[in-house]
Protein backbone atom coordinates (compact mmCIF):
# COMPACT_ATOMS: atom_id res chain seq x y z
CA UNK A 1 0.00 0.00 0.00
CA UNK A 2 2.64 2.53 0.89
CA UNK A 3 5.09 1.48 -1.56
CA UNK A 4 1.65 2.20 -4.23
CA UNK A 5 1.52 5.84 -2.63
CA UNK A 6 4.49 6.32 -3.55
CA UNK A 7 4.87 5.28 -7.17
CA UNK A 8 1.98 7.46 -7.25
CA UNK A 9 3.69 10.39 -6.29
CA UNK A 10 6.85 9.72 -8.57
CA UNK A 11 4.40 9.36 -10.91
CA UNK A 12 2.74 12.63 -10.30
CA UNK A 13 5.58 14.20 -10.58
CA UNK A 14 6.74 12.68 -13.50
CA UNK A 15 3.57 14.54 -15.41
CA UNK A 16 4.59 17.85 -13.99
CA UNK A 17 7.92 17.86 -15.42
CA UNK A 18 5.65 17.80 -18.54
CA UNK A 19 3.37 20.54 -17.68
CA UNK A 20 3.44 24.10 -17.44
CA UNK A 21 2.16 25.09 -14.18
CA UNK A 22 -0.74 25.16 -12.33
CA UNK A 23 -3.50 26.37 -14.86
CA UNK A 24 -1.37 23.18 -17.03
CA UNK A 25 -1.82 20.66 -13.86
CA UNK A 26 -5.24 21.39 -13.42
CA UNK A 27 -6.58 21.40 -17.31
CA UNK A 28 -4.37 17.79 -17.45
CA UNK A 29 -6.38 16.13 -14.66
CA UNK A 30 -9.77 17.55 -15.82
CA UNK A 31 -8.75 16.42 -19.46
CA UNK A 32 -7.40 12.77 -17.93
CA UNK A 33 -11.03 12.29 -15.50
CA UNK A 34 -12.77 11.53 -19.26
CA UNK A 35 -10.67 8.55 -19.54
CA UNK A 36 -12.17 4.85 -18.21
CA UNK A 37 -10.20 1.76 -17.66
CA UNK A 38 -11.13 0.71 -21.51
CA UNK A 39 -11.47 3.58 -23.10
CA UNK A 40 -12.67 6.80 -23.03
CA UNK A 41 -16.11 8.34 -21.89
CA UNK A 42 -16.95 10.42 -24.60
CA UNK A 43 -20.05 11.79 -23.22
CA UNK A 44 -17.60 13.60 -20.56
CA UNK A 45 -15.28 15.04 -22.90
CA UNK A 46 -17.99 16.23 -25.01
CA UNK A 47 -19.12 18.04 -21.92
CA UNK A 48 -15.18 19.72 -21.57
CA UNK A 49 -15.10 20.31 -25.34
CA UNK A 50 -18.80 22.15 -25.08
CA UNK A 51 -16.83 24.99 -23.17
CA UNK A 52 -15.50 28.22 -24.74
CA UNK A 53 -11.79 27.33 -25.90
CA UNK A 54 -10.09 29.19 -23.24
CA UNK A 55 -11.99 26.04 -21.10
CA UNK A 56 -10.86 23.30 -23.05
CA UNK A 57 -7.62 21.49 -21.56
CA UNK A 58 -4.30 22.91 -22.04
CA UNK A 59 -2.04 21.66 -24.26
CA UNK A 60 0.23 18.71 -23.15
CA UNK A 61 3.76 19.97 -23.69
CA UNK A 62 7.22 20.11 -22.05
CA UNK A 63 8.31 22.84 -19.89
CA UNK A 64 9.30 26.20 -21.60
CA UNK A 65 7.38 25.21 -24.99
CA UNK A 66 5.00 27.69 -25.28
CA UNK A 67 2.05 26.75 -27.67
CA UNK A 68 -0.65 29.12 -29.55
CA UNK A 69 -4.07 28.27 -29.30
CA UNK A 70 -6.08 26.19 -32.28
CA UNK A 71 -7.71 29.24 -34.12
CA UNK A 72 -10.54 28.91 -37.06
CA UNK A 73 -9.13 29.67 -40.64
CA UNK A 74 -10.80 32.82 -40.37
CA UNK A 75 -8.52 34.23 -37.95
CA UNK A 76 -5.83 33.57 -40.61
CA UNK A 77 -5.21 37.52 -42.15
CA UNK A 78 -6.42 37.66 -45.54
CA UNK A 79 -3.86 39.12 -47.86
CA UNK A 80 -3.75 42.71 -49.21
CA UNK A 81 -2.86 42.12 -52.73
CA UNK A 82 -4.13 43.25 -56.14
CA UNK A 83 -6.57 40.75 -57.91
CA UNK A 84 -5.66 41.47 -61.13
CA UNK A 85 -1.84 40.65 -60.32
CA UNK A 86 -3.08 37.50 -58.20
CA UNK A 87 -5.18 36.46 -61.12
CA UNK A 88 -2.01 36.62 -63.48
CA UNK A 89 -0.23 35.00 -61.21
CA UNK A 90 -2.80 32.22 -60.88
CA UNK A 91 -2.50 31.91 -64.54
CA UNK A 92 1.71 31.90 -64.78
CA UNK A 93 1.28 29.17 -61.59
CA UNK A 94 -0.64 26.93 -63.95
CA UNK A 95 1.02 27.60 -67.33
CA UNK A 96 3.61 24.75 -68.34
CA UNK A 97 5.49 27.34 -70.70
CA UNK A 98 6.78 28.58 -68.10
CA UNK A 99 9.38 25.69 -67.90
CA UNK A 100 11.84 25.02 -70.66
CA UNK A 101 10.31 22.10 -71.88
CA UNK A 102 6.84 23.11 -72.23
CA UNK A 103 5.88 20.71 -70.00
CA UNK A 104 5.74 21.08 -66.29
CA UNK A 105 3.95 24.30 -64.28
CA UNK A 106 3.98 24.75 -60.83
CA UNK A 107 0.54 23.16 -60.28
CA UNK A 108 2.06 20.06 -61.90
CA UNK A 109 3.31 19.76 -58.08
CA UNK A 110 1.26 21.95 -56.45
CA UNK A 111 -2.08 20.39 -57.19
CA UNK A 112 -5.27 22.28 -55.81
CA UNK A 113 -6.85 18.59 -55.10
CA UNK A 114 -3.62 17.66 -52.82
CA UNK A 115 -3.46 20.85 -50.50
CA UNK A 116 -1.55 22.11 -53.32
CA UNK A 117 0.85 19.44 -52.29
CA UNK A 118 1.13 16.16 -54.72
CA UNK A 119 0.83 12.08 -54.56
CA UNK A 120 3.99 11.54 -55.22
CA UNK A 121 6.64 10.41 -52.18
CA UNK A 122 9.63 13.08 -54.09
CA UNK A 123 8.56 15.49 -56.73
CA UNK A 124 9.32 14.78 -60.32
CA UNK A 125 10.19 17.71 -62.53
CA UNK A 126 11.73 18.26 -65.65
CA UNK A 127 12.18 15.49 -68.06
CA UNK A 128 10.93 12.71 -64.98
CA UNK A 129 13.36 13.69 -63.17
CA UNK A 130 13.31 13.10 -59.22
CA UNK A 131 13.57 15.67 -56.74
CA UNK A 132 15.35 14.68 -53.36
CA UNK A 133 11.70 16.22 -51.52
CA UNK A 134 8.77 15.43 -51.18
CA UNK A 135 6.77 18.32 -51.90
CA UNK A 136 4.90 20.61 -49.45
CA UNK A 137 1.31 22.15 -49.31
CA UNK A 138 0.74 25.87 -50.10
CA UNK A 139 -2.65 26.06 -47.41
CA UNK A 140 -1.58 29.48 -45.89
CA UNK A 141 1.66 29.66 -47.10
CA UNK A 142 1.34 33.73 -46.91
CA UNK A 143 2.07 33.10 -43.05
CA UNK A 144 5.27 30.69 -43.64
CA UNK A 145 8.44 31.97 -43.00
CA UNK A 146 11.35 31.10 -43.41
CA UNK A 147 10.22 28.99 -47.12
CA UNK A 148 11.21 25.49 -47.58
CA UNK A 149 11.93 22.40 -45.77
CA UNK A 150 15.29 23.57 -44.76
CA UNK A 151 14.29 27.54 -44.34
CA UNK A 152 16.46 28.54 -47.03
CA UNK A 153 13.98 31.76 -48.94
CA UNK A 154 12.71 34.10 -47.21
CA UNK A 155 10.02 35.22 -49.21
CA UNK A 156 7.86 34.11 -52.07
CA UNK A 157 9.29 36.47 -54.53
CA UNK A 158 13.00 34.74 -53.52
CA UNK A 159 11.32 31.50 -53.34
CA UNK A 160 9.93 30.87 -56.87
CA UNK A 161 12.61 31.61 -58.85
CA UNK A 162 14.21 28.21 -57.34
CA UNK A 163 11.80 25.74 -59.09
CA UNK A 164 11.71 27.85 -62.30
CA UNK A 165 15.31 27.53 -62.67
CA UNK A 166 16.40 24.36 -60.74
CA UNK A 167 16.91 21.55 -63.42
CA UNK A 168 15.55 18.55 -62.00
CA UNK A 169 11.94 20.84 -61.88
CA UNK A 170 11.42 23.58 -64.93
CA UNK A 171 14.90 24.17 -66.27
CA UNK A 172 14.03 27.46 -67.39
CA UNK A 173 16.66 30.09 -67.68
CA UNK A 174 15.32 32.79 -66.13
CA UNK A 175 16.62 35.31 -68.05
CA UNK A 176 15.23 34.48 -70.68
CA UNK A 177 11.71 33.60 -69.27
CA UNK A 178 10.34 37.62 -69.94
CA UNK A 179 11.07 37.39 -73.61
CA UNK A 180 9.32 33.75 -73.64
CA UNK A 181 5.85 35.49 -72.64
CA UNK A 182 6.35 38.47 -74.37
CA UNK A 183 5.49 36.16 -77.57
CA UNK A 184 2.67 34.04 -75.94
CA UNK A 185 -0.67 35.24 -76.58
CA UNK A 186 -2.12 37.95 -74.13
CA UNK A 187 0.41 38.06 -72.07
CA UNK A 188 1.90 41.67 -72.66
CA UNK A 189 -1.45 42.76 -72.44
CA UNK A 190 -2.60 41.04 -68.62
CA UNK A 191 0.97 42.62 -67.20
CA UNK A 192 0.02 46.03 -68.32
CA UNK A 193 -3.33 45.34 -67.02
CA UNK A 194 -2.18 44.00 -63.59
CA UNK A 195 0.87 46.64 -63.44
CA UNK A 196 0.41 49.03 -65.16
CA UNK A 197 1.68 50.07 -68.76
CA UNK A 198 5.21 51.19 -68.28
CA UNK A 199 7.84 48.62 -67.80
CA UNK A 200 5.72 45.29 -69.51
CA UNK A 201 6.70 41.86 -68.93
CA UNK A 202 9.72 41.68 -66.58
CA UNK A 203 11.58 39.02 -64.61
CA UNK A 204 10.35 40.89 -60.90
CA UNK A 205 6.68 41.08 -61.79
CA UNK A 206 6.58 37.30 -62.82
CA UNK A 207 7.98 36.61 -58.99
CA UNK A 208 5.80 39.40 -57.62
CA UNK A 209 2.58 37.99 -59.42
CA UNK A 210 2.79 34.81 -58.81
CA UNK A 211 3.84 35.02 -55.67
CA UNK A 212 0.68 37.63 -54.58
CA UNK A 213 -1.25 34.58 -55.69
CA UNK A 214 0.18 31.89 -53.51
CA UNK A 215 -0.67 35.16 -50.93
CA UNK A 216 -4.24 34.19 -51.51
CA UNK A 217 -4.05 30.33 -50.93
CA UNK A 218 -6.14 30.23 -47.58
CA UNK A 219 -7.07 26.69 -46.32
CA UNK A 220 -10.67 25.14 -47.18
CA UNK A 221 -13.56 26.32 -44.13
CA UNK A 222 -13.93 22.63 -42.85
CA UNK A 223 -15.80 20.80 -39.93
CA UNK A 224 -12.83 21.79 -37.64
CA UNK A 225 -13.23 25.54 -38.26
CA UNK A 226 -17.15 24.58 -37.69
CA UNK A 227 -16.14 23.03 -34.37
CA UNK A 228 -13.62 26.02 -33.12
CA UNK A 229 -16.33 28.72 -34.14
CA UNK A 230 -18.91 27.22 -31.95
CA UNK A 231 -20.71 24.51 -33.25
CA UNK A 232 -19.29 21.48 -31.27
CA UNK A 233 -21.50 18.84 -32.71
CA UNK A 234 -19.39 19.53 -36.20
CA UNK A 235 -16.83 16.77 -35.49
CA UNK A 236 -18.13 13.33 -34.66
CA UNK A 237 -17.16 11.31 -31.32
CA UNK A 238 -13.88 9.88 -32.93
CA UNK A 239 -12.69 12.92 -34.56
CA UNK A 240 -13.24 14.86 -30.85
CA UNK A 241 -11.18 12.29 -29.25
CA UNK A 242 -8.45 12.86 -32.28
CA UNK A 243 -8.62 16.97 -30.82
CA UNK A 244 -8.20 15.51 -27.19
CA UNK A 245 -5.42 13.68 -27.87
CA UNK A 246 -3.67 15.95 -29.96
CA UNK A 247 -3.69 18.42 -27.55
CA UNK A 248 -2.86 16.54 -24.46
CA UNK A 249 -1.50 12.37 -24.35
CA UNK A 250 -0.09 12.88 -28.03
CA UNK A 251 1.22 15.76 -27.19
CA UNK A 252 1.27 17.08 -31.12
CA UNK A 253 0.62 20.58 -29.87
CA UNK A 254 4.48 20.85 -28.85
CA UNK A 255 5.01 21.71 -32.57
CA UNK A 256 1.79 21.64 -34.94
CA UNK A 257 -0.26 24.94 -33.02
CA UNK A 258 -2.29 27.89 -34.17
CA UNK A 259 -4.47 28.11 -37.20
CA UNK A 260 -2.62 26.78 -39.12
CA UNK A 261 -0.51 24.10 -37.28
CA UNK A 262 2.51 24.81 -36.65
CA UNK A 263 5.18 25.93 -34.82
CA UNK A 264 7.24 27.49 -37.63
CA UNK A 265 10.38 26.01 -36.15
CA UNK A 266 13.04 23.57 -37.15
CA UNK A 267 12.96 19.80 -35.92
CA UNK A 268 14.73 16.84 -35.83
CA UNK A 269 12.64 13.79 -36.18
CA UNK A 270 15.60 11.63 -36.45
CA UNK A 271 14.43 10.80 -40.15
CA UNK A 272 17.44 12.55 -41.95
CA UNK A 273 19.16 8.81 -42.95
CA UNK A 274 22.13 9.56 -41.62
CA UNK A 275 25.32 8.22 -43.61
CA UNK A 276 23.43 7.35 -46.61
CA UNK A 277 25.44 8.73 -49.61
CA UNK A 278 22.30 8.62 -51.62
CA UNK A 279 19.02 9.70 -49.34
CA UNK A 280 20.91 11.67 -46.44
CA UNK A 281 19.25 15.22 -46.47
CA UNK A 282 21.19 17.78 -43.49
CA UNK A 283 17.70 19.79 -43.69
CA UNK A 284 18.44 22.92 -42.20
CA UNK A 285 21.67 22.68 -41.70
CA UNK A 286 22.24 23.41 -45.30
CA UNK A 287 20.22 27.06 -44.62
CA UNK A 288 22.22 27.92 -42.16
CA UNK A 289 26.03 25.64 -41.63
CA UNK A 290 25.32 25.03 -38.00
CA UNK A 291 26.07 21.33 -36.50
CA UNK A 292 23.02 21.78 -34.47
CA UNK A 293 20.76 21.96 -37.54
CA UNK A 294 22.06 18.95 -38.65
CA UNK A 295 18.65 17.11 -39.72
CA UNK A 296 16.11 19.29 -38.74
CA UNK A 297 13.21 20.39 -40.84
CA UNK A 298 10.48 23.01 -40.49
CA UNK A 299 7.62 21.79 -38.84
CA UNK A 300 4.65 21.84 -41.57
CA UNK A 301 0.94 23.00 -41.08
CA UNK A 302 -1.71 20.36 -41.24
CA UNK A 303 -4.32 21.93 -43.03
CA UNK A 304 -5.57 19.61 -45.73
CA UNK A 305 -2.85 17.06 -44.42
CA UNK A 306 -5.14 13.91 -45.75
CA UNK A 307 -5.03 15.12 -49.02
CA UNK A 308 -1.00 15.51 -49.53
CA UNK A 309 0.61 12.30 -48.32
CA UNK A 310 3.01 10.91 -48.67
CA UNK A 311 4.76 12.83 -45.71
CA UNK A 312 7.56 14.24 -44.03
CA UNK A 313 10.09 16.16 -46.02
CA UNK A 314 11.34 12.82 -47.51
CA UNK A 315 7.66 11.43 -48.40
CA UNK A 316 8.31 8.39 -45.77
CA UNK A 317 4.95 7.66 -45.04
CA UNK A 318 2.59 6.66 -47.62
CA UNK A 319 0.39 5.32 -44.69
CA UNK A 320 -1.15 8.00 -41.43
CA UNK A 321 -1.17 5.03 -39.55
CA UNK A 322 2.13 4.18 -39.94
CA UNK A 323 3.90 7.59 -39.50
CA UNK A 324 1.39 7.51 -36.26
CA UNK A 325 2.88 4.50 -34.84
CA UNK A 326 6.55 6.44 -35.14
CA UNK A 327 5.18 9.30 -32.89
CA UNK A 328 3.78 6.77 -30.87
CA UNK A 329 7.11 5.17 -30.63
CA UNK A 330 8.86 8.42 -29.92
CA UNK A 331 10.25 8.43 -33.30
CA UNK A 332 14.04 7.03 -33.93
CA UNK A 333 16.66 8.22 -32.84
CA UNK A 334 19.71 7.12 -34.34
CA UNK A 335 22.97 6.26 -31.95
CA UNK A 336 26.48 6.18 -33.38
CA UNK A 337 27.16 2.84 -34.29
CA UNK A 338 31.18 3.20 -33.63
CA UNK A 339 33.84 6.16 -32.39
CA UNK A 340 33.79 8.00 -35.33
CA UNK A 341 30.31 8.17 -35.90
CA UNK A 342 30.50 9.12 -31.41
CA UNK A 343 32.87 11.82 -32.70
CA UNK A 344 31.07 13.33 -35.73
CA UNK A 345 29.90 16.65 -34.71
CA UNK A 346 27.14 16.39 -37.46
CA UNK A 347 26.03 12.98 -36.21
CA UNK A 348 21.85 14.17 -35.79
CA UNK A 349 20.29 14.45 -33.00
CA UNK A 350 16.42 13.22 -32.48
CA UNK A 351 14.73 16.24 -30.86
CA UNK A 352 14.10 16.02 -26.90
CA UNK A 353 10.36 17.02 -27.35
CA UNK A 354 9.67 13.63 -28.56
CA UNK A 355 9.10 11.01 -26.56
CA UNK A 356 6.64 7.16 -26.52
CA UNK A 357 3.43 8.19 -26.00
CA UNK A 358 1.83 4.86 -25.12
CA UNK A 359 -1.17 5.52 -27.64
CA UNK A 360 -3.53 2.68 -27.81
CA UNK A 361 -4.64 1.57 -31.53
CA UNK A 362 -8.26 2.87 -30.99
CA UNK A 363 -6.47 6.56 -30.19
CA UNK A 364 -4.22 6.24 -33.42
CA UNK A 365 -7.22 5.64 -35.44
CA UNK A 366 -8.89 8.53 -33.46
CA UNK A 367 -5.92 10.73 -34.35
CA UNK A 368 -6.33 9.84 -38.08
CA UNK A 369 -9.66 10.80 -37.90
CA UNK A 370 -9.13 13.73 -36.91
CA UNK A 371 -6.13 15.04 -38.82
CA UNK A 372 -8.61 14.01 -42.02
CA UNK A 373 -11.01 16.56 -40.80
CA UNK A 374 -8.49 19.42 -40.73
C1 LIG B 1 8.86 19.38 -59.89
C2 LIG B 1 7.93 19.70 -58.84
C3 LIG B 1 7.78 21.17 -58.44
C4 LIG B 1 7.50 22.23 -59.25
C5 LIG B 1 7.34 22.24 -60.76
C6 LIG B 1 7.37 23.37 -58.40
N1 LIG B 1 7.56 23.00 -57.09
FE1 LIG B 1 7.39 24.20 -55.48
N2 LIG B 1 8.20 22.75 -54.33
C7 LIG B 1 8.52 21.49 -54.75
C8 LIG B 1 9.30 20.83 -53.73
C9 LIG B 1 9.85 19.40 -53.80
C10 LIG B 1 9.44 21.75 -52.68
C11 LIG B 1 10.24 21.55 -51.39
C12 LIG B 1 11.70 21.78 -51.74
C13 LIG B 1 12.58 21.97 -50.55
O1 LIG B 1 12.09 22.22 -49.45
O2 LIG B 1 13.81 21.90 -50.73
C14 LIG B 1 8.72 22.95 -53.09
C15 LIG B 1 8.56 24.07 -52.28
C16 LIG B 1 7.80 25.17 -52.65
C17 LIG B 1 7.44 26.25 -51.77
C18 LIG B 1 7.80 26.37 -50.29
C19 LIG B 1 6.64 25.94 -49.45
C20 LIG B 1 6.99 25.84 -48.00
O3 LIG B 1 6.10 25.48 -47.22
O4 LIG B 1 8.13 26.09 -47.60
C21 LIG B 1 6.73 27.16 -52.51
C22 LIG B 1 6.13 28.47 -52.03
C23 LIG B 1 6.68 26.65 -53.87
N3 LIG B 1 7.32 25.42 -53.90
C24 LIG B 1 6.11 27.31 -54.93
C25 LIG B 1 6.32 26.92 -56.26
C26 LIG B 1 6.09 27.77 -57.43
C27 LIG B 1 5.62 29.21 -57.38
C28 LIG B 1 6.39 27.02 -58.52
C29 LIG B 1 6.38 27.44 -59.99
C30 LIG B 1 7.23 28.58 -60.32
C31 LIG B 1 6.79 25.70 -58.03
N4 LIG B 1 6.75 25.69 -56.67
C32 LIG B 1 7.11 24.65 -58.85
C33 LIG B 1 8.17 20.93 -55.96
C34 LIG B 1 7.85 21.68 -57.09
C1 LIG C 1 9.03 17.99 -31.89
C2 LIG C 1 8.06 18.64 -32.74
C3 LIG C 1 6.90 17.81 -33.27
C4 LIG C 1 5.96 17.09 -32.57
C5 LIG C 1 5.86 16.88 -31.07
C6 LIG C 1 5.05 16.55 -33.55
N1 LIG C 1 5.44 16.92 -34.81
FE1 LIG C 1 4.54 16.40 -36.53
N2 LIG C 1 6.10 17.23 -37.58
C7 LIG C 1 7.14 17.93 -37.03
C8 LIG C 1 8.14 18.17 -38.05
C9 LIG C 1 9.45 18.93 -37.85
C10 LIG C 1 7.69 17.54 -39.22
C11 LIG C 1 8.48 17.41 -40.53
C12 LIG C 1 9.66 16.47 -40.26
C13 LIG C 1 10.41 15.97 -41.46
O1 LIG C 1 9.91 16.04 -42.58
O2 LIG C 1 11.55 15.47 -41.26
C14 LIG C 1 6.38 16.99 -38.89
C15 LIG C 1 5.53 16.34 -39.80
C16 LIG C 1 4.25 15.92 -39.50
C17 LIG C 1 3.30 15.44 -40.47
C18 LIG C 1 3.54 15.35 -41.98
C19 LIG C 1 2.99 16.56 -42.68
C20 LIG C 1 3.40 16.67 -44.11
O3 LIG C 1 2.85 17.55 -44.78
O4 LIG C 1 4.27 15.92 -44.59
C21 LIG C 1 2.17 15.09 -39.80
C22 LIG C 1 0.88 14.54 -40.39
C23 LIG C 1 2.41 15.34 -38.41
N3 LIG C 1 3.68 15.85 -38.26
C24 LIG C 1 1.50 15.09 -37.38
C25 LIG C 1 1.86 15.09 -36.04
C26 LIG C 1 1.05 14.52 -34.99
C27 LIG C 1 -0.30 13.86 -35.19
C28 LIG C 1 1.75 14.69 -33.83
C29 LIG C 1 1.39 14.19 -32.44
C30 LIG C 1 1.33 12.75 -32.36
C31 LIG C 1 2.98 15.38 -34.16
N4 LIG C 1 3.01 15.60 -35.51
C32 LIG C 1 3.96 15.75 -33.24
C33 LIG C 1 7.25 18.31 -35.72
C34 LIG C 1 6.55 17.71 -34.68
Amino acid sequence: MKKNAALAVLATAAGLLFSQGGAAREASSSSTDCATHDGWDLACLRQIYVRPIAGWPRPHVPAGVTPQEMAPVSAIPVALVAPAVAALGQRLFNDPRLSRSNAVACISCHSPAHSFADSKRVSVGHAGRLGQRNTPGLLGVAQITPLFWDGRASTLEEQALGPLQHPDEMAMDAAALPAKLVALDDYPAQFDAAFGKKDGVTLARILTALADYQRTLLPPVTRFDTFLEGQRTALNDRELLGLHLFRTKARCMTCHSGALLTDQQFHNLGLSNYGSRKYEDLGRYLATGKNEDVGKFRTPGLRGVAASGPWMHNGAFAQMVGMLNMYNAGMSRPVPHNAQQAADPKFPVTSPLLQPLQLTSDEIIALKSFLEAL
